[in-house]
């Protein structure tokens, strides 16, 4: 169905798998508008609970954006690359309902780091090395990079890995709080559905209700405590909420429909 993308579903856990692995899974023009078609059925297809995104083959989850693609770019195409990238298919990750969680199986350079971090989390298998080398082309990232690296590590680190370009190892990865997870790469896939099973069995509209307010602490127009109390006050009225306590009270299991 996908020239640049593999999916499958299993029991409501989709991945999504960057298959172009002679380009190290470099994001060309075809990788993002699969990605965003891909992405708006996450949105609409209730046969879909959550999500990882991972890279073909044993050598990197997205060595970034195609660079055979930048030499006929002037100002105006660069705009539009990075304004059509960060719209239609990282924006939409942060913002799905459904968690997105990145398995990183390798290099995750430019495009590919920060599609690991518009993720709602990553684990990373022990080979994956992060950075951000824009600077080596004469450039700065375009896909929300500066924003949500300098959010997830600090900003003095954001600033050494931007303006050095160098590499991270899964290591440092983890102690600078970018991975949640370090796992060799043969046990990442199961590690990180055991993760995404684990949110799956919660009430649906509690996870996104947890993504929507976790988001609101970084969005300047919004008050997250703000967002917080109206999204707790709104789940009241699911019948998750309702099943949720009378499981707890009845000493059993909840069975959550999402509703
Ligand atoms: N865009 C386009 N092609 C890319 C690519 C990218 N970002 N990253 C890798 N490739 C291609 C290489 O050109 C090569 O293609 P070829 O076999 O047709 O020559 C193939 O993928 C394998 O990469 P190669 O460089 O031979 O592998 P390596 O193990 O020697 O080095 C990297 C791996 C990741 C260090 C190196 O590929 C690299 O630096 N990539 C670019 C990273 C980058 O700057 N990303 C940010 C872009 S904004």
């Amino acid at each position: 169905m996908y020239q640049t993308l593999l999916t499958n579903n299993d029991k409501g856990i989709f991945t999504i798998t960057i298959n172009r692995p002679d380009k190290l899974n470099a994001l060309n023009k075809k990788v993002i508008e699969e990605l965003a078609a891909v992405i708006n059925d996450v949105y609409a297809d209730p046969a879909i609970q959550s999500v990882i995104i991972t890279g073909s083959g044993s050598k990197a989850f997205v060595a970034g954006a195609d660079i055979s693609e930048f030499s006929t770019l002037n100002s105006r195409g660069g705009r539009d690359l990075a304004e059509r990238g960060q719209t239609l298919v990282f924006d939409k990750i942060e913002n799905c309902p459904k968690p997105f969680i990145a398995a990183v199986n390798g290099f995750a350079l430019g495009g590919g780091c920060e599609l690991a971090m518009a993720c709602h989390f990553r684990v990373a298998s022990d080979n994956a090395k992060f950075g951000q080398p824009e600077v080596n082309l004469g450039l700065i990232p375009g896909y929300g990079g500066t924003q949500r690296l300098a959010r997830l590590i600090g900003k003095g680190r954001a600033m050494e890995l931007l303006m050095t370009g160098a590499l991270i190892d899964a290591k440092a990865a983890l102690d600078y709080g970018l991975v949640n997870y370090v796992v060799p790469q043969t046990g990442l896939l199961a590690k990180t559905k055991e993760l995404a099973e684990l949110i799956n069995s919660k009430a649906p509209l509690a996870i996104a209700g947890c993504i929507n307010a976790v988001n609101a602490a970084f969005d300047k127009s919004k008050n997250g405590y703000e967002v917080e109390i109206s999204t707790f006050g709104n789940l009241f009225d699911t019948e998750d909420a309702k099943e949720g306590a009378a499981a707890f009270m009845e000493k059993r299991k909840p069975l959550f429909s999402g509703r």
